[in-house]
């Protein structure tokens, strides 16, 4: 059976259209994961919700347990999850406020507990990753953002940092050149983790500032990138509403 979860990323900690919402305190072997799992419907359709960074917003990119979240969703017998990331604009058309679903990713990211093939594991797990993110998840976002008209990029390199701070233009510039289009603090090692528990995974980016060095202004605000957030995470729960019985046929 398909069963739906959106990992909600800076300016999705809540998802209002969800209704009829029962939530649950889960540990796992790993600890307690960001928040509760919040299990409701929209219209009709059943969906869990997790945000990442906690429900008031207080986990950095780099203290959150990944490993936890989604091994709590795979007790819940999520099979499917749409990761919502707030992300910097690299490449010229990763404009603020577009979508991007990306469908590669590079990881910078360092010191994160990235695998459960760890010390307590029966065996050494080496997953395929060629391609990092669920070409059916993706084909159903990128569909539906077709039907509502929605500004978006359907291919991406995603650029994984760490964070919690952002880059420099010459990092970025260097991300560019290895390929990256887009850069978010949180995109690793969650997917590789939802990759070893066999879970089907994509990423619904939003783009909220240009990185550093690429826009005009010189520098990056937090009003800047809240102005972003707060029109583009719309579209983005618009779009997931009505992504949602689609996913649901998976
Ligand atoms: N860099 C890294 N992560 C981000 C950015 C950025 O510019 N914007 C939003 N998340």
């Amino acid at each position: 059976m398909t069963r739906i979860a959106i990992i909600g990323g800076t300016g999705l900690d809540e998802l209002v259209s969800l209704q009829d919402v029962h939530a649950e305190e889960i540990v796992t072997p790993y600890g307690k994961p960001s928040a509760p799992l919040s299990t409701g419907n929209i219209e009709g359709h059943e969906v869990i919700f997790l945000p990442r960074h906690g429900e008031s917003h207080n986990v950095a990119p780099h203290n959150i347990n990944y490993r936890a979240n989604l091994w709590a969703l795979k007790q819940q017998g999520v099979t499917h999850v749409v990761a919502v990331n707030a992300v910097g604009g690299i490449t010229d058309c990763m404009s603020p406020e577009k979508l991007v679903f990306p469908n590669q990713i590079i990881d910078y990211t360092y010191s994160r507990q990235h695998t459960f093939s760890d010390e307590n594991a029966d065996s050494v797990m080496h997953i395929d990753f060629t391609n990092p993110y669920s070409k059916l998840i993706r084909g159903v976002l990128r569909s539906v953002a077709v039907e509502m008209g929605l500004d978006f990029t359907g291919e991406a390199v995603y650029g994984a940092a760490q964070g919690p701070r952002l880059e420099t233009a010459a990092e970025i510039n260097r991300m560019q050149q290895d390929g990256c289009d887009i850069v978010g603090m949180t995109g690793m090692p969650e997917a590789s983790l939802a990759r070893e528990l066999d879970i089907e995974y994509a990423c619904c980016a939003l783009v909220v500032n240009w990185a550093a060095g690429k826009g005009d202004d010189g520098y990056i605000t937090m009003d800047i990138i809240n102005k972003h957030i707060q029109y583009g995470m719309v579209s983005a729960s618009k779009l997931i509403a009505k992504a949602l019985p689609e996913l649901l046929k998976l």
